[in-house]
């Protein structure tokens, strides 16, 4: 099939990818022209695994290429993915859903054919059903132009294994054309379904509530148990031990039961808030009230850091010099939006201390949004002269470091394992004091309400 993909991201670089070694035609289109020349050359703007390999074998395969034309997209095929991005205007305020507008503006006046739109962002309810309408009444095809909305559930580090193996596809179809509509989304993802992923059908605003309602629950599990840490560290007992014992129980599951710095990145977060602010909008703002609570436990992980950090270093960190491994939010990326390591980073650069910072993959992306820090390539060198260590970012080198080789480098060997991972004994043995959240040396201590607005990246 012929198809298009509107906004070349992270998700829709990695969908036009994707369809592409599905064996579709695809064109990419995207309002940034260095953007789509990277693209055309094979060429990811950012890090994703097996990204790289996907846009090389398809550019050169010809079943890929990428445009900063609506008017070739218009001409080029009938279903057209939209997978521009909707950040919050502000924080806790609602979505800014100008660039899927502004896409739509701009190609429904090549809409010549009868076309399927097919929305993948993650937008409030009611958007599709204003876009639907929008369409109807601008597109040169008029009412043949039809639209679906189709959400994404890919994470990023895993994108394109989510994108061709999906836990699920959700397509939500509205209006008389709902069926044909079906039977073109079923064509588009026909390698997927045959490999077994489920096909579910829903009404519009169904589909448009099912993303925001899954990462409303991945980050309640996720705050969940790091709000079982505050206790186990004002109760001496240990979090991950606690964590092991519920994940037995199948109405609880081992998924996301990992304590740690909490959640950050480009969805999570955002997807909170916007969730929280559409609801206060319809009037059911206490449905979600909990979901403040959610986003307080996972920012105040970070204060929780910086505290034990201050404390470790006889409760002034003026001057003193904080090796930081990690930058990304996550491991296996180069994203360090709302990244929790960089959060920490910078509360103690204000609070005067000399922070070098060490990550195997995000240090371009760290030096842009955070320039007056100080960036290591190397992490034995990041540690040179330190008076703390603290773990940020749970990539595989940390856990494999060798902490004797560390020792007689450091100024204090003192290291704060905030993802839980390091081996203890290994780290004691090498003549470290080795601190864990959820596994605490000192007692736990409540953080005021300045820290946590602080630590907002
Ligand atoms: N990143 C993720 O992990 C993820 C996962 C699932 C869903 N989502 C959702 O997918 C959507 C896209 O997110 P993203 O992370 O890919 O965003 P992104 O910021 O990485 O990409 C957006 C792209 O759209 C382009 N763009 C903006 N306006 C345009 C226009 N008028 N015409 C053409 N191109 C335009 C930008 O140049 C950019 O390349 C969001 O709604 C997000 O919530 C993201």
């Amino acid at each position: 099939m012929r198809l298009t993909v509107i906004g070349c991201g992270y998700l829709g670089a990695t969908h036009a990818a994707c369809m592409a070694e599905l064996g579709h035609d695809v064109l990419g289109v995207d309002s940034d022209p260095e953007r789509v020349h990277l693209l055309n050359q094979g060429k990811a703007p950012f890090f994703e695994a097996e990204l790289n390999e996907l846009l090389v074998r398809h550019t050169c395969s010809g079943r890929l290429r990428f445009t900063t034309s609506y008017a070739q997209a218009g001409s080029f095929a009938e279903v057209h993915f939209l997978t521009l991005d909707s950040p919050q205007t502000n924080r806790g305020g609602p979505m800014d859903l100008s660039h899927l507008l502004s896409a739509v503006r701009k190609l429904s006046p090549h809409l010549r054919q009868p076309s399927l739109v097919v929305g993948r962002s993650t937008v409030p309810v009611g958007t599709a059903a204003r876009l639907a309408d929008y369409l109807k009444r601008i597109s040169a095809a008029g009412t043949r132009t039809h639209l679906a909305w189709n959400p994404e559930f890919l994470r990023e580090s895993t994108a394109i294994h989510d994108t061709l193996y999906p836990d699920r596809i959700v397509v939500g179809l509205e209006g008389e054309d709902a069926a044909d509509d079906e039977a073109v989304l079923r064509q588009v993802y026909g390698p997927v379904l045959r490999r077994g992923a489920p096909f579910l059908v829903t009404d519009i605003a169904t589909s448009e509530l099912v993303k925001w309602a899954a990462n409303a629950f991945v980050a309640t599990k996720i705050s969940f148990i790091n709000a079982m840490a505050e206790l186990c560290e004002a109760t001496r007992a240990d979090v991950h031990q606690l964590a092991e014992a519920l994940a037995y129980d199948e109405r609880i599951g081992a998924a996301g039961m990992w304590p740690g710095l909490g959640f950050g990145g480009g969805s999570l977060t955002k997807d909170i808030h916007g969730f929280m602010a559409a609801a206060a909008a319809l009037g059911t703002g206490q449905s979600l009230g909990f979901l403040r609570e959610v986003d307080a436990v996972n920012i105040r992980r970070r204060t929780r850091v910086v505290w034990l950090a201050r404390h470790r270093c006889g409760g002034c960190l003026d001057g003193k010099r904080i090796a930081v491994w990690g930058a990304a939010f996550k491991p296996m990326t180069d994203s360090v939006r709302d990244s929790p390591a960089l959060a920490v980073a910078h509360a103690l650069y204000r609070k005067g201390a000399q922070v070098v910072v060490h990550d195997p993959m995000a240090l371009d992306e760290a030096r842009k949004s955070h320039p007056h820090l100080t960036f290591s390539e190397d992490l034995v060198e990041c540690t040179v002269e330190a008076d703390l260590l603290l773990h940020l970012t749970d990539w595989p080198q940390y856990r494999t470091a060798r902490p004797e080789k560390l020792t007689d480098r450091v100024a204090r060997p003192h290291v704060i394992d905030a993802r839980g991972v390091l081996d203890p004994l290994r780290w004691r043995r090498a003549g470290w004091t080795y601190e864990c959240l959820g596994r605490p040396l000192v007692p736990y201590q409540a953080t005021g309400p300045d820290g946590h607005l602080s630590l907002r990246c």
